[in-house]
């Protein structure tokens, strides 16, 4: 009976699989329906390892093989997931696409030991991009973590043309290996295909400076959706190859998007090298010297501003997720909320270290989504905002990325803070942020700064308030001074 065929069974399982998949990754695109998304794509994936396994019927002894396999990933992803701190994101993601490159890899190198001049054209030609993209995939991802990790440094030769020169011929190379794949397919092309792709992928990508590296591992995100696609013609796995391109368009989708919200075209990230880049310090000075107007002020005078305040605006930034202050900002919101005061918090796409970053944080401690307002929304409404609290932000809320041609963030879109009434900016000391320059925002007028970690700062100013009275008022009940 053709109807009740295991391949029509297992492909009606794999077309469940990949709308599920397509589900997922709609889903991921808004921070409410991101946690159920995630358990879509996750249960997607689950069906087509199902699926593969009815369709080949393993012996008991293979089985033994995947549940161990599974068992052993399954535990390492639960306890990388569980351990790795939220700013150590990035470093996770590129070791996962890493895996995700040596997987489709392996695949190709083990189809292709048994592969002969015989198999199909379309066979070989995957099996030869899925190794050099794969290849590339999974030692580019592997330099880029140990960059971010801090385990590599950039090396000088790689910032000379020196390192062009290299990278065209090993680019050569493997050119010249994938060609003779068809003729000797478990042969030298093969090793040397392997060798030379692994090699470039170092090469293209020891130069890249710290702070284009998210940038880069989301490209290698989309590399290893291609390397899967390949694999999946390697396999025959429609569920792979349609799942592989739809990485690969999302990752570049996602990179283009990164590269806009800071001001790099991707040519200038693959190509320019670390030139520019600070390689992400935090507090890195540098800076300190060149202000000569900085107003500080202590959290009780902030307090004082926040008590009177009609409407408040947050403007969270790495270093709210440094302090690990998401919790005392919702207090201190809850507090506000509790008096009277219209609450929200301003997203810039590329606030912190890794897209979303701000918007998991602030989640994380229940903050109400729709008091998330993108930069294009929230912009208009400074004008009318009383109070804004920056809190361990500082590249996106820099002034100068609109007035100044000669700033290196000139052009990068900015939320506009310098528009409010007061400006209140919470960090450690005078040091720049990640794109390691001054920030025109400190010295304007309306500015002051509130030196302090924000977590203790954020603390400081819920128990002024409460001392201030704050919260045991009635909602609408307190007496506007000037208002
Ligand atoms: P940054 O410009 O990096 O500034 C962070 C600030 O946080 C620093 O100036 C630091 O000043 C302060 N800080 C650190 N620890 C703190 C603590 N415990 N308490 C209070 N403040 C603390 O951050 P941003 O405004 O979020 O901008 C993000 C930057 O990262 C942009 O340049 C962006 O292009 C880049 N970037 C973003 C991404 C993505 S996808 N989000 C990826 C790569 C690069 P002190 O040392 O004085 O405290």
């Amino acid at each position: 009976m053709n109807f009740l065929s295991i391949d029509l069974f297992t492909d009606a399982i794999d077309l469940v699989a990949v709308l599920l998949l397509a589900l997922g990754l709609k889903g991921l695109s808004k921070v409410r329906s991101a946690r159920t998304a995630n358990g879509l794509a996750a249960l997607a994936m689950g069906l087509a390892v199902v699926g593969l396994l009815i369709q080949l019927q393993p012996s008991p002894i293979t089985w033994l093989w995947i549940a161990a396999g599974s068992a052993l990933g399954g535990l390492a992803g639960v306890v990388t997931a569980q351990r790795v701190p939220m700013t150590a994101m990035p470093e996770v993601v590129a070791l996962f696409n890493g895996c995700g490159g040596m997987a489709s890899l392996l695949v190709a190198v083990g189809v292709a030991l048994f592969a002969s001049q015989d198999s199909g054209m379309v066979e070989l030609v995957s099996i030869a991009i899925s190794v050099f993209v794969g290849a590339i995939t999974f030692s580019g991802s592997i330099v880029a973590m140990a960059k971010l990790q801090g385990w590599l440094d950039t090396p000088a030769w790689t910032q000379s043309s020196l390192r062009h020169a290299v990278n065209i011929g090993l680019a050569l190379l493997c050119l010249l290996a994938a060609v003779q794949i068809p003729a000797h397919p478990a042969g030298w092309p093969l090793w040397l295909l392997v060798g030379a792709s692994s090699l470039l992928g170092i090469g293209v990508t020891l130069p890249i400076g710290g702070a284009d590296m998210p940038v880069v591992i989301s490209l290698l995100n989309s590399y290893s959706g291609v390397a899967a696609a390949a694999a999946g013609f390697v396999v025959g796995s429609q569920l792979l190859i349609v799942a592989g391109a739809m990485v690969g368009a999302a990752g570049l989708i996602l990179t283009q998007v990164m590269c806009t919200a800071m001001n790099r075209s991707l040519v200038s990230v693959l190509f320019g090298g670390a030139l520019g880049a600070t390689g992400g310090s935090v507090g890195g000075g540098g800076s300190e010297a060149g202000y000569t107007r900085i107003t500080s002020c202590s959290p009780e005078e902030c307090a004082m501003a926040l008590e009177q305040a009609e409407r408040v605006v947050f403007v969270p930034g790495y270093g709210l997720a440094v302090a690990q202050a998401q919790h005392a900002l919702r207090e201190l919101a809850k507090l506000l909320e509790a008096h009277g005061v219209e609450v929200s918090y301003a997203i810039h796409p590329v606030a912190g270290r890794m897209p979303g970053h701000m918007n998991v944080l602030l989640a994380e401690a229940d903050v109400p989504y729709e008091q998330l307002v993108e930069m294009d929304l929230i912009n208009p409404e400074f004008p009318r905002t009383d109070v804004v609290i920056v809190l361990g932000a500082n590249d996106v809320v820099n002034p100068d990325a609109k007035s100044d041609p000669s700033s290196p963030l000139y052009g990068m879109p900015v939320l506009e803070v310098d528009q409010a009434r007061q400006v209140f900016v919470v960090k450690r000391s005078l040091g720049a942020g990640y794109a390691g320059i001054a920030n025109a925002l400190f010295e304007l007028p309306q500015t002051a700064m509130v030196f302090g970690d924000a977590k203790a700062v954020l603390n400081g100013l819920l128990s002024e308030l409460r001392s201030l009275g704050v919260g045991k008022v009635a909602a609408g009940a307190k007496e506007k001074v000037g208002v």
